[in-house]
């Protein structure tokens, strides 16, 4: 039986208690975020959140982000916090902001990995704080989806494939953001961004003065390479119909380029205002800014192989600011088929 709770309008407070219960009882809920849903557990439970890494499919190397309610909560999960970590969790928590820090022994190891570090985010969805604070326990969560799949934003989008999995699945609409946190860690005392999100790059700069970029975040990791974060060695968001990244600058020439690879059963995602310059009927909106491509884009993504298309033709963004985020996903969903300004015409 798959059991829904619909918190869109007001948390309902006897569903609370039954949420409570069940992570209690090292149960796992589907709940919804700023960024996109996760998939939770007791944080403090290893057998719980082994359950996470079963339900999802889920590499056992990868481990999981640690999410509390308040910084009472966190402080207990980290140790050793240095001043631009301090600097950072102030300024970008509660957040779409995920920092990895050296960990507490109470978070157990099936949540870390066996690392010595732990993701730690603080939320500022009212229902994902809710229930963290009632819990009174932090709450180990990975996107909601199965692995390899588009982070679920809307709940749609998630029962079929996680319903029957968890004790609930709770509604809070679709999410906001639309794309997962950015995970950043501060290494020799500049902050390095591992996966970009909506506190993006420039943020970070501006606040601390410096900020790195993992080369890993537009690149494709080799197999024996090492990396800072095990999520960045595993396959992401890639459907089976093969698609194709413009990343051309120019908006003139990105159009010339998406027109001159259109043919009868290709289909092509890009801005609503690109839709009548682009000579195609196959075209599927990601909405006029960037906040609404990151919005909309996984949701779509979920749908490309029911369009009976050969080909999928993705309109890139400038790697600057969000674009970033989205640019780090899009590469990925098109296993780094990216036509860019050097192969322009
Ligand atoms: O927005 C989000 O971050 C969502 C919501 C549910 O909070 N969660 C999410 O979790 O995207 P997940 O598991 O899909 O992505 C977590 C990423 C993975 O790439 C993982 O490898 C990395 O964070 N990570 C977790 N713990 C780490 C650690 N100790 N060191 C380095 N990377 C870590
Ligand atoms: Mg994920």
């Amino acid at each position: 039986m798959i059991r829904i709770y619909d918190w869109k309008q007001d948390i309902n407070v006897e569903e609370l208690e039954n949420v409570e219960k069940a992570l209690k009882n090292g149960e796992l809920i589907v709940f919804p975020t700023e960024t996109v849903y996760g998939i939770g557990a007791d944080a403090l439970n290893g057998i719980a959140a082994k359950k996470i890494y079963e339900a999802k499919g889920r590499p056992s190397d990868n481990p999981l982000i640690v999410h509390v309610s308040d910084f009472e909560m966190l402080e207990k999960c980290v140790l050793n916090i240095s001043d631009i970590e301090r600097k950072l969790i102030n300024a970008f928590m509660p957040g779409p902001f995920t920092l990895i820090v050296e960990k507490n022994s109470i978070v157990p190891n099936e949540v870390t990995a066996n690392l010595n570090t732990v993701a730690i985010r603080m939320p500022s969805n009212k229902i994902a704080n809710t229930i963290i604070k009632e819990f009174g326990k932090p709450i180990a969560a990975p996107s909601a989806n199965i692995s390899g799949k588009p982070s679920g934003t809307k709940i749609e989008d998630i029962k079929e494939e996680l319903g029957e999995k968890v004790f609930a699945l709770i509604d809070g609409g679709d999410t906001d953001i639309g794309l997962e946190s950015t995970v950043a860690k501060v290494i020799n005392g500049v902050p390095v961004i591992l996966r970009p999100g909506a506190v993006t790059a420039e943020d970070i700069k501006n606040l601390i003065g410096c900020v790195e970029i993992d080369s890993h975040v537009l690149n494709e990791v080799s197999l024996d390479e090492k990396v800072e974060s095990p999520g960045m060695k595993h396959k992401h968001y890639a459907p089976k119909t093969k698609c194709v990244l413009i990343d051309i600058d120019d908006e003139e020439l990105r159009i010339e380029k998406i027109n001159q690879l259109v043919k009868e059963d290709v289909c092509v995602i890009g801005f609503e205002k690109h839709k009548d310059k682009i000579n195609t009927s196959k075209f599927f909106s990601v909405g006029e800014s960037l906040e609404e491509f990151s919005k909309n884009i996984f949701s779509l993504l979920r749908k490309v192989d029911n369009w009976n298309c050969s080909l999928i033709v993705i309109e890139g963004v400038k790697p600057q600011g969000l674009g970033l985020a989205i640019m780090n996903r899009l590469i990925r969903t098109c296993e780094y088929n990216v036509i860019s300004e050097k192969s322009k015409l």
